[in-house]
């Protein structure tokens, strides 16, 4: 099959965030938002949260098709080989301060394994897959270093024996991991793996097409997703539910938030005008831990808010995102508030490496246009003058 034709349109119209500005043409992920489709290389999400796993998805989204068996194998076998970080890497996560927030504490840790690691050799296929496994590696055991540190304990190694989510919550939380929670947690690193060009790819991709290292590409991606209109909506669901209370103050909440226009956190989505596929996944591993575990108070808030915010404004397409359920998820497994942004960082490093990779292929420098808005021909004024040329003015 040939590659599709694509008519080359000029752009002169200025659209603000570049809403529906084709940035690339990209063969890893595909969104409906009108039917609630997401696709990883044609497969739909349903599936692969069912029957894959999160390196193998990784490895789907990276290298474009599904490993066999031996691929997998040695691909799990070099991520597990690959998990411990440099002791300087820890003592300079230990220099952090405590209050410093995870995000920052990832960005800056992941920009440092280019000082161990970058070779630039951007065209040599051993230096693509070696960086790939140093991150998809790497990033869990730093997310949980340095929640230990600021605990004021000294980080753990990660155990061999256990597979790539089991490892991340045994790093985090000191104790066994429960095989189901493992498993729910792995399913929830493979619905955050990718979704086309969000903010936190497209500066991957910009950063991937100055031909710089794949740390430097992972560390500004990540700098991306800690602002609050990308990651970290999931955290404000919580604090929603906590203030909402009870299921009996759901409705005069929400009558409150549209009279005064406050945005209902974990609703709405710029492409998806129907329920997150993603949501509907979440929602039920919160229930099958919530089976195990057991309840959680704030799932009846939510399912109310769910049903009350149907009725309020789904004329509008506003149904919940992939935000609404995952913290009520994330919380069951005993992972911090504070770092469910850098949980999502885990996951999404899979699909930053693929567009990575998918930019090296066929690369051009980013280099956008502007319409200036300035002046035009000013005399310099020399400084003694300015203040008077102020007062003139
Ligand atoms: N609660 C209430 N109303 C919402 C809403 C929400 N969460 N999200 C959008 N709307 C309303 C807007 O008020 C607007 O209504 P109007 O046309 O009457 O003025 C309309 O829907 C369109 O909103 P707009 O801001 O243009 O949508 P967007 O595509 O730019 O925004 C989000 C998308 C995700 C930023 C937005 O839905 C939002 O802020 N959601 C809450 C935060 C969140 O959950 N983020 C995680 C995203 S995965």
């Amino acid at each position: 099959m040939g590659k599709p034709r694509i008519a080359m349109t000029a752009v002169s119209e200025f659209r603000p965030g570049l809403e529906g500005v084709p940035a690339t043409l990209s063969s890893i992920s595909f969104v409906d938002g009108q039917r609630g489709v997401l696709e990883y290389r044609g497969i739909s999400i349903e599936q692969l949260a069912q029957q894959s796993s999160f390196l193998e998805t990784a490895y789907l989204l990276i290298w474009g098709h599904l490993p066999t068996q031996q691929e997998l194998t040695e691909f799990e076998h070099e991520i597990r080989y690959h998990r411990r970080i440099k002791f300087r890497i820890r003592d300079m996560m230990k220099c952090f301060p405590d209050s410093g927030h995870p995000m920052d504490a990832l960005q800056a840790s992941a920009a440092a394994l280019g000082l161990f690691y970058s070779r630039r050799a951007l065209d040599d296929p051993e230096y693509i897959r070696a960086a790939v496994v140093r991150l998809l590696a790497k990033i869990p055991t730093m997310v949980a270093a340095f929640q230990l540190i600021r605990k004021g304990n000294d980080p753990i190694q990660p155990r061999d024996e256990l597979d790539y989510a089991a490892n991340f919550l045994y790093m985090l939380t000191e104790r066994e991991p429960d095989p189901v929670a493992a498993r729910i947690f792995d399913i929830c690193l493979t619905l955050h793996a990718e979704h086309t060009i969000n903010a936190s790819t497209f500066s991957a991709m910009v950063t991937a097409s100055t031909l710089t290292d794949p740390y430097a590409v992972v560390a500004s991606a990540v700098g991306t997703l800690a602002g609050p209109l990308h990651g970290g909506a999931n955290e404000e669901v919580l604090d929603m539910l906590e203030a909402i209370g009870s299921v009996e103050n759901v409705e005069p909440y929400l009558d409150h938030c549209i009279a005064t226009k406050t945005r209902i956190m974990g609703f709405g989505h710029r492409v998806y005008k129907v329920k997150d596929p993603r949501a509907v996944i979440l929602q039920n591993l919160a229930e099958q831990l919530f089976d195990i575990f057991g309840h959680d108070p704030y799932y009846e808030i939510a399912v109310a808010v769910e049903k009350a915010a149907a009725e309020r404004l789904s004329h509008k397409g506003i149904y919940p995102n992939v935000d609404f359920y995952s913290g009520l998820v994330y919380r069951k497994l005993g992972i911090p508030s504070d770092l469910f942004t850098p949980v999502f960082a885990i996951a999404r490093v899979a699909g930053w490496l693929a567009h990575w990779k998918e930019q090296l292929n066929e690369n051009r420098i980013f280099r956008p246009t502007q319409i200036y808005t300035g002046s035009h021909n000013l005399d310099y004024t020399p400084i003694a003058d300015r203040d008077l040329a102020i007062e003139s003015d």
